[in-house]
């Protein structure tokens, strides 16, 4: 909340299903953005989580065969094993089963009655069990005799006694909270569709049902079962101790620095979530992030396709920190992407192996054969090599910046500028030819280069966490010297330093190798 908190979250995710490549994408970002705001000293709590209420898993847990307790506590472990295999750093693992959430959605809906935001009355209208969602009359298309809502999702026809918040109420002031926090809903594009259905009108929303049991009562009505959203939303405040105010952690936390989102539930977290906060004199959430899709090789992933890109099958093709790098650097965070497999090989062998992993790796290695193993001292300083410095120096201001704006794109390709400058650098000062004519000189370039390579494995810990450790390994950075505070320090001359790894190994395909 201040300057010296940040709170990141991932949305919950349906426990209808097994993760795949959409839930590791929002939970990667959140856990880069964690650890950076870490390394740069700030108190971090990231969170994320499990959906286990509503219709969509009653569904899943009924075709399984099983009870839905047990359903959900089985399917919830594979997103917590998912946080493993994507080496994610959350602070906490929220389940919307647990206790402490249902109290704490008890505890909203109840300020929210007190306040006259909900009555009781009758709903009538199309519902898409597979989005938890309501759609108007004009949203929904007929094919073949079967209706669909507008993401393609099959709807049925819901008539039931329900309660209602008053979300028409909010219009007005939702559109004021919009204008005066412009930096509330990213990208700009997203921000204006929200804009415009807000403008559109709102009606009330249905916030509990009748025919279903596998959901949070509502407080002194339990034969009303709360609708999935409000429900889900709720985990957010959940998580900082909500309804305990008074807590330490509720207020150093709340109200949340930034929710990641896919676009396609961006109109929960941002009309949906800041009204009923609003409603409940709670305050909402600093901002929301909606980025896009991953398609496969071109094509929409979907089960029925049998083209789902399962996490942890990634991982163990292309390994763990060269995936990590990809998701992020591949496509504009914000807008669609594809992943490929020749282009997840091009990133591989060409970015890490060719570009940061040889840098690190010739650099490492001219020391170890040169300069008995150990950082060599500097001479007087070039401009050539002040500025690769000062270059490399001005990235931690830059990833700030970019970073602020979940640019991950940009700031992987403002990383890689110094990347390929350093390169440039080494063939242009060739240290293995002033090996005869001019050692010293060479103990410079190669001091020049391994500094240069310590500032940059400090600033990608975020993105490569693993890697980026063993690399500060073999500079003989000590674990204490690896924060952004330890950033403008520098490498000890005569430190003796461990005989240099290959990092990222090139991607060879099987048959080749065969
Ligand atoms: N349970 C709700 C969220 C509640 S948050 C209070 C939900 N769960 S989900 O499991 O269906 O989806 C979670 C996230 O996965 C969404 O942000 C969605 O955008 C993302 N993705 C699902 N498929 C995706 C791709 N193919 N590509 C990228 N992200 C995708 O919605």
């Amino acid at each position: 909340m201040s300057d010296q908190t940040f709170y990141v979250t991932s949305p919950i995710y349906y426990v209808n299903d097994a993760p795949h490549i959409g839930h590791a994408y929002t939970s990667l970002a959140c856990d880069v953005l964690a650890r950076f705001n870490r390394l740069d000293g700030k108190r971090v709590m990231f969170l994320t989580g499990t959906d286990e209420h509503g219709q969509k898993v009653e569904k899943a847990a009924q075709a399984a065969g099983i009870a839905p307790k047990p359903f959900v506590d089985k399917v919830s472990q594979n997103f917590r094993d998912l946080c493993r295999t994507m080496n994610f750093s959350n602070d906490d693992f929220i389940r919307t089963t647990e206790a402490r959430h249902v109290k704490s959605v008890q505890a909203l809906w109840t300020r929210l009655a007190e306040r006259g935001e909900i009555y009781l009355a009758n709903y009538g209208g199309w519902y898409a069990v597979s989005d938890e969602a309501f759609y108007g009359e004009d949203e929904i298309t007929i094919r073949d005799g079967k209706r669909y809502g507008p993401t393609g999702k099959e709807v049925e026809w819901v008539e039931e006694p329900s309660y209602f918040f008053r979300l028409s109420a909010w219009q007005e002031r939702l559109m004021k909270f919009y204008e005066e926090h412009p930096d509330f809903i990213a990208p700009e594009t997203r921000r204006n569709e929200v804009l415009s259905f807000v403008r559109g009108g709102l009606k009330d929303l249905s916030i509990s049902r009748t025919t279903f049991k596998w959901g949070i009562p509502v407080p002194n009505d339990p034969a009303h079962i709360m609708y999935v959203w409000i429900d889900a939303l709720t985990n957010y405040i959940t998580a900082t101790g909500f309804p305990d105010e008074s807590l330490e952690t509720y207020k150093a936390f709340w109200p949340a620095d930034l929710h990641l989102v896919g676009k396609d539930i961006l109109r929960f977290h941002t009309v949906y979530w800041p009204a009923f906060l609003m409603a409940a004199e709670l305050p909402p959430p600093r901002r929301v992030f909606a980025h896009g899709w991953w398609t496969n090789e071109g094509q929409k992933i979907s089960k029925s396709l049998g083209n789902v890109i399962v996490p942890g099958e990634l991982v163990a093709k292309y390994g763990l920190d060269p995936v990590r790098y990809f998701l992020l650097r591949e496509v504009p965070f914000g807008q669609d992407g594809d992943f490929s497999h020749a282009a997840m090989v091009r990133r591989m062998n060409t970015d890490l192996a060719n570009d940061l992993g040889n840098l690190a790796q010739r650099s490492l290695s001219m020391i170890q054969k040169n300069c008995g193993a150990a950082v060599p001292a500097p001479q007087a300083l070039t401009d050539a090599d002040r500025k690769l410095l000062d270059d490399a120096a001005a990235l931690l201001p830059m990833l700030r910046q970019t970073l602020a704006a979940q640019a991950f794109n940009r700031a992987l390709e403002g990383v890689w500028q110094v990347v390929g400058d350093a390169n440039r650098y080494i063939d242009a000062q060739a240290p293995w030819a002033l090996k005869k004519t001019d050692p010293a000189r060479m103990g410079t370039v190669l001091y020049v280069l391994a500094e240069t390579v310590r500032r940059l494995a400090i600033l990608l810990q975020a993105v490569m966490p693993e890697t980026m450790g063993r690399l500060l390994d073999q500079l003989a950075v000590p674990a204490e010297a690896r924060s952004f505070a330890s950033f403008a320090a520098a490498l000890t001359a005569g430190a003796p330093l461990p005989a240099p790894q290959g990092l990222f190994p090139r991607y060879v395909e099987p048959e080749a190798a065969a």
